[in-house]
């Protein structure tokens, strides 16, 4: 991102370095990508239990979630704010909307990791730019540890478990632009870890996750 001479940077007094040593971690970004359907959310969610059980500090941002707030849609803002704020600040799934919904959630996280925690992420995020946007935004911040997790279902195995029946609707042409049907997924090229979604269970998929945070450094090994 170019700078705003009107709009100056504040350095912060607490480094980076105060907080992992009082947190006893480092803060990092660990950003789940893949379809409606692979398992993001219920991985993202398995991963969050065992860090908490080890007593790391961790959150999850899940796509969903945020959707309801952060990044509503217009739909869920025009009652309240209007149309004309709803359609100018709501977003929905058209590329362009799915780039500001990246831009934001990424924003975040480089300030959750940068409060100290492991930041998990459970989005779409279909399109490699904007991820890679994401890894540089919070790369370039105390060089934050960012991990790309491409968590590769099959899209016939996303189509068939369906848990909300958006696949039929869109096969049936009911939402536009959905991921897999009528948009593209861009696979990442060099995630940090690829996890085959269909062909093992979410904790032991999750328990990967873990495994790669410790040889990595951010969580200590169990002792
Ligand atoms: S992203 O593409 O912008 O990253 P996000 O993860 O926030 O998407 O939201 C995806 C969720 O919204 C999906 O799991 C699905 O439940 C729902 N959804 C609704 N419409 C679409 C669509 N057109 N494409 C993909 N997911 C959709």
């Amino acid at each position: 991102m170019t700078t705003d001479p009107k709009v100056v940077w504040h350095q912060a007094s607490v480094s980076s370095q105060q907080r992992a040593e009082k947190l006893g971690q480092r803060g990092c970004v660990v950003w789940f990508t893949g379809l409606s359907g692979s398992g993001k959310s219920t991985i993202a969610n398995a991963l969050d239990q065992l860090l908490i059980e080890r007593n790391a500090h961790s959150y999850l941002l899940d796509g969903d979630n945020i959707r309801h707030g952060l990044c509503a849609t217009p739909q869920m803002l025009n009652p309240l704010h209007g149309d004309a704020f709803a359609k100018r600040f709501g977003l929905g799934f058209s590329p362009e909307d799915r780039e500001e919904n990246i831009r934001r959630v990424g924003a975040v996280t480089q300030l959750l990791a940068s409060a100290g925690l492991i930041c998990l992420t459970a989005f779409v995020s279909p399109y490699r730019r904007d991820r890679d946007r994401v890894r540089n935004w919070v790369n370039n911040q105390d060089s934050t540890p960012f991990f790309e997790v491409f968590v590769n279902t099959p899209l016939e195995v996303c189509m068939q478990r369906d848990p909300k029946g958006l696949y039929q609707q869109a096969l049936a042409g009911k939402i536009p632009n959905f991921t897999g049907i009528s948009d593209p997924y861009e696979a990442p090229e060099n995630p940090e870890l690829e996890l085959p979604g269909g062909s093992a269970t979410p904790s032991e998929l999750a328990e990967q996750v873990l495994k790669m945070l410790q040889d990595r450094g951010i969580i200590p090994a169990r002792s």
